[in-house]
This record gives structure tokens, sequence and C-alpha cells, in this order.
């Protein structure tokens, strides 16, 4: 923010404070809307859909004919549920939140919605940047602050625009042109009891088209119970909403029409189905869903290019001389798969590079016009991942950027050139497992395609082909192995910490495999390639420490046999998840876990499933949370 636009006496003050780090939040979850009967209860169901992301307190607002009525709580939706209970609130307009804070503490005082002078209610998703130096001024006009937030600068200044008289509208219009950040928003007035208006600003929001009446949310798993229909917003828009209508704007304040989008999400995805957790069930839809992938997209032994990547694809595959894949988390290590299947010789046969967004966006990488960048994410919100993508978009427009995302319509399947979804369904765990499957199958097709324009022979596509087609069987006898991995949980729930092994494509996986351990069981995990056993781990391995090995039947096979025997020799309690095809020295000391007997290169998709189950169960052994880990969300839309 330009300093010179405050009077001399507060340019002192905003220096100050702009050197301060403003509050971060972790995905929010926004739920607002107009019906013609209450619409509590549907805003409430809703919120209650967005419970994946991750939370620490929830909060609801409406226009009531005493005016804006606003409840929040510190905790689960549950306890906000029963706060509704005994202070009943029904109104045609209203706005609901749940927020993750992971500065300025969890507390009512900070749950959203934030009120101004009981006139303007205001939910916000993202980070407004220059709030600090707006809370200087919003001072000097005698607002007042009753929460460490961010979010409370913006009630502040949409009333501050409201009060000088005109529509809500075009106070938030106003409001808006003061804010720096990421945000989305929908807002309420006392004056407006049929009206909400919402922004869209760097952070995902889309309108549900109901029967009874217009809606906004952070994503349409929110909404599906009510609607398939959906408008998407574009950064910048503004989206004024009745219950029988809704005009959206856009950033120049020009009113646009945003095409209106039906969603083949189903209430029945965004339900557990029978199943005790979301993530449990997830897992079992491993096999589908990877079948999902390659529908379609495979026939005769060759990938299907245009089909698959679109119909730009095959010339700039033909042209690209290098790959970038950048991602978090899960995603990444997904990504660590594939740079072993791109590099092969016998495959791609190209150099690929991998790294974790938040630290190659800010390494100053040189972009190369014939390098081909993959941007991998379930969400396709992911800030960092976005934030690299939308770099070399910026850096070196004529570089060819691809997604490979779960999510149609999300930010980075819009601002990719290619996006190839990967239609795993909606993953509602926050750890991640069929979006990973189903990536690693995307990045196999992606691996062939790249190696069809460079001297892969058409024999080997075809025979990755056959292999690939095998995988959604394999992972249906991967996923037996629940019952024997169920018995060791209680044993291994005891442990507080665990030591990953693998070698090759399976690093990864090990990788992938301790992963799953930390966010959901808490037990510390650390994944690594065997062959650093001797080079720093073996350190801490006693009869205490539970290693768990990878050992497909591959030709790393031996080495690995013998980092298994210097665990053993420190009597390192082993766990050795093999091909049967694996000759394994058995002693009290170690079981052996037997895995799907699976072609060698598509292992990884398989074998990273018992390595799941055994998380998930020793999570649920240790009575935790396992859809929703402390501390975690489950898409990281802020830095
Ligand atoms: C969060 C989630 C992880 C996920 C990562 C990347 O940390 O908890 O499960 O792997 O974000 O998310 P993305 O949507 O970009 O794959």
């Amino acid at each position: 923010m330009d300093g010179d636009r405050f009077p001399p006496s507060l340019r002192k003050v905003i220096t100050d404070v702009l050197k301060q780090q403003p509050e971060k939040k972790i995905m929010c979850g926004i739920v607002g809307g107009v019906s013609n009967t209450n619409v509590i209860p549907i805003l409430i169901d809703g919120l209650e859909r967005l419970e994946y992301r991750g939370y620490d307190s929830a909060g609801v607002a409406a226009v009531t004919p005493e005016g804006i009525s606003c409840l929040r709580r510190l905790g689960k939706i549950e306890v906000l549920r029963e706060a509704l209970e005994e202070n009943p609130m029904s109104a045609l307009a209203g706005i609901v939140h749940t927020r993750w804070a992971t500065h300025g503490k969890p507390s009512e005082k900070n749950a959203h919605p934030h009120v101004s002078q009981a006139a303007i209610a205001v939910v916000h998703n993202g980070i407004i940047e220059n709030h600090v130096a707006l809370r200087a001024v919003l001072r000097e006009k005698a607002y007042e602050f009753s929460s460490d937030t961010d979010t409370e600068v913006i009630a502040h200044l949409v009333n501050e625009q409201w009060k000088g008289g005109g529509s809500l509208l075009s106070a938030v219009q106003n409001a808006v042109q003061e804010l720096e950040g990421a945000y989305s928003i929908a807002v309420i007035s006392k004056n407006d009891p049929e009206n909400i208006v919402a922004v869209r600003m760097k952070s995902p929001l889309v309108i549900g088209i109901g029967k009874n009446g217009n809606f906004v949310a952070s994503d349409v798993s929110a909404l599906i119970s009510i609607t398939n229909q959906f408008v998407y917003l574009e950064d910048g828009d503004v989206a004024d909403i009745y219950q029988a209508h809704f005009v959206v704007y856009d950033k120049t304040g020009k009113k646009v029409e945003r095409p209106i989008k039906v969603s083949d999400l189903s209430p029945e995805d965004v339900s557990r189905g029978g199943f005790l957790h979301f993530m449990q069930k997830e897992i079992h839809e491993q096999p589908d869903a990877v079948s999902r992938v390659l529908d379609g997209r495979v026939k005769d032994g060759k990938v299907l290019i245009e089909e698959a990547f679109g119909n730009k694809a095959a010339k700039i595959f033909a042209r690209t001389e290098a790959v970038q894949i950048i991602a978090c988390g899960t995603s990444h290590y997904s990504s660590l798969v594939a740079r072993y299947w791109m590099e092969m010789e016998s495959l791609a046969d190209i150099p690929c590079h991998v790294d974790v967004a938040s630290e190659w966006r800010y390494r100053n990488p040189r972009l190369h016009s014939r390098t081909l960048y993959v941007f991998i994410s379930q969400s396709g919100e992911t800030a960092d991942t976005l934030a690299c993508l939308n770099m070399v978009k910026e850096g070196k427009p004529e570089a060819h950027t691809i997604t490979i995302c779960n999510v149609p319509e999300s930010s980075m399947t819009r601002e990719a050139e290619l996006t190839f979804l990967t239609k795993a369904g909606a993953e509602i765990g926050v750890a991640s497992t069929k979006a990973f499957t189903t990536q690693l199958a995307a990045l196999m097709l992606l691996t062939l395609a790249l190696g069809r324009t460079r001297g892969m022979t058409a024999k080997k596509e075809a025979e990755v082909i056959v292999s690939l087609l095998t995988v959604p069987e394999k992972l249906r006898e991967a996923l037996l192995l629940d019952g024997e991995l169920r018995l060791l949980a209680p044993g291994f729930g005891k442990k507080e910490h665990a030591l990953y092994l693998g070698r090759g494509s399976e690093y990864p996986i090990a990788l992938e495999g301790s992963l799953k351990m930390k966010e959901i069981s808490y037990i510390h995990a650390e994944g690594y390639p065997a062959g650093e056993l001797k080079h720093g781990p073996l350190a801490l391995v006693n009869e205490e420490m539970p290693v768990i090995a990878v050992a497909p039947n591959d030709v790393l096979v031996e080495k690995l046999q013998s980092n298994l025997k210097e665990v053993r020799a420190r009597n390192g309690q082993l766990f050795i998840f093999a091909s049967p095809d694996v000759k394994i020295d058995l002693d009290e000391g170690t079981t052996v876990i037997a895995l799907p007997r699976v072609d060698e290169l598509v292992a990884p998709i398989v074998y990273v499933v018992p390595l799941q189950l055994l998380a998930y169960h020793v999570a649920v052994a240790r009575g935790n949370n396992v859809d929703q880990p402390r501390n975690l969300a489950k898409s990281v839309t802020v830095e």
C-alpha cells in the first residue's frame, strides 16, 4: 500500500506495522445464501460438508428482524449447532464459516463472521496483506476492533462505504478496492434481509443455483445436496445474490455472464457410504479410481494423447526437451516416483526435475522455453503450486504448462495450458490416498506420451499399458491385506517413531507411507532411501524402532536385503512389505507382508496401498481423528 495516501501522522505507524506479518489462515470454509425458507439449516448442513478442510471454530450471521444476529463458537460445528438450538435463528439471508488459524489464536473472538457496528457482517477466506495499515486508518475513523484477525478490516471498510448511502453491492465493490491479498468473502447488511454480496479474489468461490434460492460456497461439495448447477467466479468478480436471481460484475464493475456448469459430483461422493471414515472409503475406492484414469485414454496398446491431454498436447510434447514437476505434500511424492519413470532410457528418457513448490518459487529458477512444467495437485488450489504456475506463465510465456489435477474448474485447471483430470472423485480425508494413486497412473501416461516422441518403442508402450491395465485388479488384491494390517496396528500404535525404507521408485513410496503415518497417527515417521541407512538413521535403530521396508522384486532387492540385515543386527523390528518372489530370511523380529505380484514398473501404484492401510489402522487404534488430523488442512490455499 502506498503510505503517501495517508496523513503524515499515520505514515510512521504504517511503515512499522507493515513490517509485521498479517494473520495467516488456511482453508477456511464459507457458505452463504438467500432462500425463500429459513436459510440457516441449509447453511449449517453445507458447512458440515466443508468440515474436511479442518477448522478450529465456526460461526453464523444472518439478517433477522432484529438486525444482524451472529453466533460464533470455538470448536466443532456440532458446538455451533447446540448453540443454535439454545438461540434459534431464522432468516432468509445468511453466511456461515469455519476458521482454521495458523496465526492469531483459535478463539471465539477471532472466529468469523466479523460484524461492524451491528450493521455489516463478513466471512472471509484468504489473507488481507495490508490489513495492519487498513486497521490504522480505520482506527482513526473511530472503528473499534474486537479480534486479532485481518478479516475485521473488511467488515469496517464495507460499513464505512455503506454508511455513505447506496447499496450493499456498491459498498462492497468500493471496499474491495482497498484490499490487497487473497480473499473470497460473503457479506450481509442489516438493511438487506434478502441479499448477500460475495467476492472472489485468488481464493475459490462458487455460486450454487438452487430451486429455493441462490448460494455461494468455497467449493461445490458444500452445496451438492441442494444443486448440481454452479457458476465459477473469476478473480475480481463481485456477485450480487438474491433468492430468485443473481448478477455477476467483473473487476471493472461491468456486468458479466459466467457460464453455468453442471457438476457430476453426487451427494454420495461426499458421504462416508458405510465406511467408518472418509479415508477408509477413499482407500477402498482406488481400484475404480485408477480405472477411471485409464478409461478412454488408452487403446490398442497406445496412449490416446489427444483424448488424455488435449488437442495441443502432441505438438507440445514433441518440442519438450526437459520436464520440471512442481507440487506439495503427497502430490510431490507422486512426482518423485514419476522422475524414475521419466528418466528411464526405455521410457521417456528425458531429464526430469522435481521440486517442492514452496522451495522452487523462491530460488529464482531459470525458466526454459522447451521445458514442460508439470503442476500436480489434488485440489488445484494449493497456493505455492499455483504461484509457481503463474510464475512460469509470466516469466516464460512461451513455455508450456500442464496440470495433473483432481478438481475440474479449479484455479490450476484454469491457469494451465493443458489439463489432465485424474477423476478420482471427491477426496475428503485430509490424508491423501486415491489422489496419489490416480496421479501415479496419470504420470505414467504422461511418461509414455513423452516417450513416444523420443524414440520409445511401440512394443514398450504396449507392454507398459498392459501392466497399467492390471493395476485396478492388483489394487483389489492389495486391499485384501486390510485384516492382516489391522492386526498389526495395536502393537504399532504403541510406538513413537518409525523408519520407512525403500529403494528406486519404492523410495518415494516409503516417503509417502511415512507421511501417511505422521499425518494421522502422529507417530514420528521418516522415509529414507535404504542405501542411506548407514549414513545416519541406523544410529536410531534399536529394539524399540519399527523399520518398514518396501521390497519389490527388482534388481535392487539384494542390496535392500543387506540393508535390512543391518537393521536386524541392531535388534530393530522389521516389517517387510514384499512381493512373494522376494526371498527373505525370517526370524522372530521380522514380519513379512506379502504383496500382490505385479510388474515392477507399476508396482509403486499398488505397493503404497498397504502402507495407507497400516497408517489408517494405527490412527484408529490410537483413537485419532482420522479424517481431520490435528493442525492439518486438506488444501492449503494461502502461503
Ligand atoms: C495439504 C494436504 C495434503 C496434500 C497437500 C498438497 O498438505 O493435507 O494431503 O498432499 O496439501 O495438496 P494438493 O491439493 O496440491 O495436492
